[in-house]
């Protein structure tokens, strides 16, 4: 059972909360051997504001990056990198790193967790 609901982990963990997360995971981008490679590294401060932004909308803050981005067609925005099970593998890891990093608590962390999980099985778009 979810005792927190997806639209008050804004709340619970603030924008603060969020920046701090998703700077942790983007942190272990550059040196990473599978997912470096293929972040834009010109721009990894606007790759870090896209997710940032995504995650506030998603989670119950405002709606930053539906007025900059549109409706967020996550799955056809990832077409564009061969995501297989490794690649979604590792980015689950970078970002369980970067929730203990922030120390996100345990009730938000539970749904992130989900979300992020179901979220990047949904992304893989090659075999192997
Ligand atoms: C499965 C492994 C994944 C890989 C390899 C991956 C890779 C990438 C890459 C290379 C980008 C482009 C960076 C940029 O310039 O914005 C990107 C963008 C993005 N990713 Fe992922 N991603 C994965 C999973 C996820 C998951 C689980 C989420 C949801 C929490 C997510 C949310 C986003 C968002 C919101 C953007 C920006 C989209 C936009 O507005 O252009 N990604 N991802």
């Amino acid at each position: 059972m979810n005792l927190l609901p997806d639209h008050e982990i804004y709340k619970s963990i603030g924008g603060e909360g969020l920046a701090r997360l998703v700077a942790a995971f983007y942190r272990q981008i550059p040196s990473d051997p599978i997912l470096g490679p293929m972040y834009p590294p010109d721009d990894l401060p606007g790759a870090e504001s896209r997710l940032r932004d995504f995650l506030a909308f998603r989670f119950g803050g405002p709606a930053t990056y539906i007025e900059q981005r549109g409706h967020p067609r996550l799955r056809m925005r990832h077409a564009p990198f061969a995501i297989d099970q490794a690649a979604r593998d590792r980015w689950m890891l970078l970002m369980d790193q970067a929730m203990e990093e922030a120390a996100i608590p345990e009730a938000p962390k539970a749904i992130l967790r989900q979300f992020f999980a179901a979220t990047a099985t949904f992304m893989i778009n090659q075999p192997g």
